[in-house]
């Protein structure tokens, strides 16, 4: 193959060899291959229905490119630093494979417009597996949420006991952050899916294109509206990494609870021994790694996030080099979000959960005083009389170290005559999680109901 730059026609001398390394993507856009030849094909179709090239030209495009490609796939294929990138190794490949009609190829095009298309095409299909991955995570949450629909545990706030919740009420609550990621995606593929192509460097091109006709033949909702935009816009780029640094920012999140709650002080949880490490030191040890690892990740993606919106800041109108610095973080972000996505949505369903443990640390903590300021609400004591009686009837508790519910009616009356017998009701755990009976409440019927509506949004899209 030769190995000329399509470009040397201006230059006299060659590139300085560090140079051309330096300058080179073709180490890591080459795989956007196949997106490449994609994108070649169409234009190359677009071409031939336009009377731009003729029909065989066309078809011998179509068919060298579908035979590089198989060539890339099996291996054989091979790929020359000083071809610079993905696009230029392909299109030497395809002259040196079908001759002088691989040179019209590029006609109407640029590798300004080609490169974005590339990109976008990427990125479209990986949203569709990352929002498969999300989905399949959530799957997980809401089997467990339905198991544990009814498990007590302490919510927290300020992780200082707060009122009691259930387990399933808390898996919800993770649903909810990742639903909305999934939503986030959708909605940033709307404006990935427009197609680049046809604005060729920056201007639009000379010869009669159809960029409608290459947009259906490509799935992309429209062609670009301005030519310097499609080629200068990494928008969608960050956009996309934006939605993957929150999607990381919640499993980080997640992960944080996770370690939390299987440490022996907490021990609500048990991952599994799949999903955990020993200590070479340590013999006791069962470590949290991946819970860790995902929170420690979520600090690369939101410096990929950084890293493209500073790429951006600068550049005027319309493509410039620096573009090139967009597919290393956009890359390792997806990588990174599949891969902690999966191994999440693996640990989910085999993690144990202690009821036991969880109920038990419900009863410490005084999980139920605010259950019986609203008791005293509801007879008639303003609120925060009633905060105050009960803040009295907890002072109590904690120089006696015993619970509320340990308290006798005498020595609860001491604090409210409005108190009857009743009260005990209220101060049960199981009486608190059901009295907030409400859409949103964590009353188990509420839990049931949260999974049975998300079960259904999930089937609808
Ligand atoms: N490798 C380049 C990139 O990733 C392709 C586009 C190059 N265009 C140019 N005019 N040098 O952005």
């Amino acid at each position: 193959m030769s190995e000329s730059k399509p470009w040397s026609g201006r230059f006299n001398e060659p590139t300085d060899a560090f140079v051309e390394a330096f300058t080179a993507s073709v180490d890591f856009d080459r795989r956007l291959y196949r997106y490449d030849i994609q994108g070649s094909i169409a234009h190359a179709t677009m071409l031939g229905r336009c009377g731009i090239l003729t029909q065989d030209e066309c078809d011998s495009i179509t068919s060298g490119l579908e035979r590089i490609r198989e060539r890339i796939e099996s291996g054989e294929f091979s790929w020359s630093t000083k071809l610079e990138d993905v696009h230029m190794n392909i299109e030497s490949a395809l002259t040196a494979e079908i001759g002088d009609a691989g040179k019209r190829l590029h006609t109407g095009r640029s590798r300004n417009d080609q490169v974005a298309t590339d990109i976008r095409l990427w990125l479209r299909d990986e949203i569709v597996l990352i929002r498969a991955a999300i989905e399949k995570l959530q799957h997980g949450l809401l089997d467990i949420a339905e198991r544990e629909a009814d498990t007590i545990l302490p919510g927290f706030t300020h992780l200082q006991t707060a009122q009691p919740i259930t387990f399933g009420h808390h898996m919800m609550a993770w649903f909810e952050m990742l639903e909305r990621d999934r939503q986030r995606l959708a909605d940033c593929n709307r404006r990935v899916n427009i197609m680049p192509l046809g604005a060729a460097a920056l201007a639009g091109t000379t010869y009669p294109i159809d960029r409608q006709y290459t947009a259906d033949l490509l799935g992309f909702e429209r062609p670009g509206d301005n030519s310097l935009d499609s080629v200068a816009d990494r928008d969608f780029a960050i956009e996309f990494t934006a939605a993957a640094a929150l999607i990381m920012m919640h499993l980080s999140r997640m992960s944080e609870e996770l370690i939390i709650w299987s440490s022996a002080q907490f021990a609500f949880i048990e991952l599994s021994d799949s999903f955990c490490t020993g200590s070479s030191i340590m013999p006791q040890k069962k470590n949290p790694d991946v819970p860790e690892l995902i929170r420690g990740k979520s600090g690369r993606i939101f410096g990929h996030l950084m890293a493209l919106l500073t790429l951006m800041k600068g550049q005027p109108l319309a493509y410039n080099k620096d573009n090139q610095e967009d597919k290393e973080p956009l890359f390792d972000t997806v990588d990174n979000i599949k891969g902690s996505l999966k191994v999440f949505a693996d640990m989910i369903p085999a993690m144990r959960c202690n009821r036991d443990n969880m109920r038990s640390a419900a009863t410490r903590g005084f999980a139920t005083a605010t259950d019986l300021a609203d008791y005293l609400v509801r007879r008639g004591t303003p609120f925060r009389d009633a905060h105050e009686a009960v803040g009295r009837a907890v002072a109590l508790c904690v120089a006696e170290d015993c619970d509320i519910s340990d308290l006798s009616l005498e020595q609860l009356r001491g604090f409210s005559d409005k108190i009857e017998a009743d009260v005990f009701e209220v101060l049960t755990l199981e009486g608190s999680v059901q009295a907030r009976n409400h859409i949103g409440g964590t009353a188990p019927e509420q839990v049931r109901y949260a999974i049975e509506k998300a079960r259904r949004r999930l089937a609808d899209d």
